[in-house]
């Protein structure tokens, strides 16, 4: 199998001690982040490469030396690499692979090292614009970290749990994040070279006990169950097979379908999934889709919905994404790739993370999609909070509903607009601050139960005295707990 790195010379403790020297010298998402002036370290544009190297990262700073050779392929000549790194390590990391001389002499790193949520993962490189890159390119790359990658690692809860399984690990990000609140991990991908990787991350981490497998899908966990089940599988809605971590087949769904249709054999009873992806929308509802896969009604999902496009424009971001073609080329590809998204009937594409559980009670299962931005930041609680949301509402019935005390959450704004030309004004709520906060335009009725409760003795005063104008009791008891389960209220009493 092809890796950059030699097996013999995969020693844990040089490679943690790397690992500390870099997060020692700020190489962390917001340490690159500022030096590259980017709000996200996925925005990371080859377009920019010349301005981030001479415009923004200057010649005497550690913490640029470290982005120029660690993430825009720079060279460095072999003294100033040990000026930097120190000798030793130096000459470590070029007997591992890690770091490769040119024929000029100068060193160069064969991986791209992408810092999350504190630890430090060693990818293929994302861009392969310069000819040495070219001629070393891999026929299986291990996968950057990208926007989705850094999604799902920001949704994941982190609370203890049991068992994580991850499929599709590329980079080993998911599982390694993982092992710091799983009692066991396992991590599951087709292609050996990202599993070489996941290895190298796992000793570069310190975690270096996870289970890591080569095989398709839930192929090498056969009967097993585990407690959570992450993943982030090629989802892109391709008209060839060329790439495993992008290609998602003609409909993009072929692995995530799979993963889906395969969660009532292997997540616990009370398990979490979640899986980032792109949602293809063939113009049916989202919710019928996971059901079809799952052959169940008896599931809860919620998306998260990072926003759509058409699949015109969803096909100009995957083919010239490519680079280096001709324009002819770029339109022959381009017109192929819509070509085959018509066929398949495609309407929109978005993005998002899917969590599916199985209902916990009773009652019906439900599906929620929010529309939110993707977060910035650790969010897994709220995403628990989420659920916990509506399997507290689930268990009142109306009696017990109508005597809570319900109040926005700390920092949850409602904004009145009047129009200039006058007539009625309109409103909108924006739910807690922070990732995953979401903006509402509310009816009449809403914001009337939003000016209401502080005022009533309990929530069902509330109820009656909007209802007195007017408004019916059931829709307001269900307008009650849906402001519930959004976050727009919760109960204080
Ligand atoms: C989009 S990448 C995700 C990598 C990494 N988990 C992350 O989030 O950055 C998808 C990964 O799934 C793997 N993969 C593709 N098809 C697979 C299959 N049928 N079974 C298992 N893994 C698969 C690819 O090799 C790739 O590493």
């Amino acid at each position: 199998m092809q890796t950059p790195f030699v097996e013999e010379h995969l020693e844990a403790d040089a490679l943690q001690a790397f690992a500390a020297y870099l997060a020692a010298q700020g190489y962390s998402e917001s340490g690159i982040q500022k030096r590259l002036q980017l709000d996200e370290l996925s925005g990371l544009r080859l377009d920019r490469y010349p301005i981030y190297l001479r415009g923004y990262l200057s010649q005497g700073l550690v913490i640029d030396k470290l982005i120029a050779m660690f993430l825009l392929q720079g060279a460095l000549q072999f003294e100033a690499a040990g000026d930097l790194l120190g000798a030793d390590r130096r000459d470590f990391l070029l007997k591992l692979g890690m770091l490769q001389r040119l024929e000029d002499g100068r060193v160069v790193s064969a991986v791209s090292l992408y810092p999350c949520l504190g630890r430090v993962f060693a990818t293929d490189h994302r861009f392969r614009h310069l000819p040495r890159l070219r001629a070393s390119a891999p026929a299986e790359p291990v996968m950057y970290l990208g926007g989705d990658s850094y999604a799902l690692a920001r949704l994941t809860p982190r609370g203890p749990v049991g068992s994580t399984l991850e499929i599709g690990v590329g980079s080993g990000v998911h599982s390694i994040l993982a092992r710091a609140h799983s009692q066991r991990v396992v991590g599951i991908d087709i292609n050996p070279r990202a599993l070489a990787f996941a290895q190298l991350n796992a000793l570069l981490n310190g975690v270096p006990d996870i289970e890591l497998r080569q095989g398709d899908v839930y192929g090498p966990v056969a009967g097993e169950r585990f407690d959570r089940i992450l993943s982030n599988p090629p989802f892109v809605p391709s008209p060839e097979q060329r790439l495993a971590f992008r290609d998602g087949g003609p409909s993009g769904e072929d692995v995530l379908a799979r993963i889906v249709a395969g969660l009532d054999a292997h997540l616990a009873d009370d398990g979490l999934c979640q899986i980032v992806t792109h949602l293809v929308h063939h113009g049916g509802s989202y919710r019928r889709k996971l059901e079809g896969w799952l052959g169940s009604t008896r599931w809860d999902s919620c998306i998260h919905d990072f926003g759509r496009l058409t699949p015109f424009d969803y096909a100009v971001d995957q083919v010239k994404s490519s680079f280096g073609q001709s324009y002819p080329d770029y339109r022959d590809e381009l017109l192929r790739w819509i070509a085959g998204y018509m066929q398949q009937g495609i309407a929109q594409v978005g993005a998002g993370v899917i969590h599916l559980r199985r209902h916990p009670g009773p009652g019906r299962a439900w599906h929620c999609e929010e529309e939110v931005l993707p977060p910035r930041a650790a969010a897994g609680d709220r995403v628990l909070a989420l659920f916990q949301r509506r399997d507290r509402v689930e268990q009142l019935d109306d009696e017990q509903l109508r005597g809570i005390h319900a109040a926005p959450p700390a920092g949850s704004e409602l904004e009145r607009r009047q129009p200039l030309t006058g007539g009625k004004p309109s409103f909108r709520f924006r739910t807690a601050p922070g990732p995953l906060q979401r903006t509402l335009d509310l009816q009449g009725h809403i914001v009337a139960l939003l000016e209401a409760l502080p005022q009533a003795s309990d929530a069902g005063a509330a109820c009656d005295a909007v209802s007195a104008q007017g408004h019916p009791q059931a829709l307001l008891l269900r307008t009650l707990r849906a402001m519930l389960e959004l976050g727009m209220l919760e109960i204080v009493a």
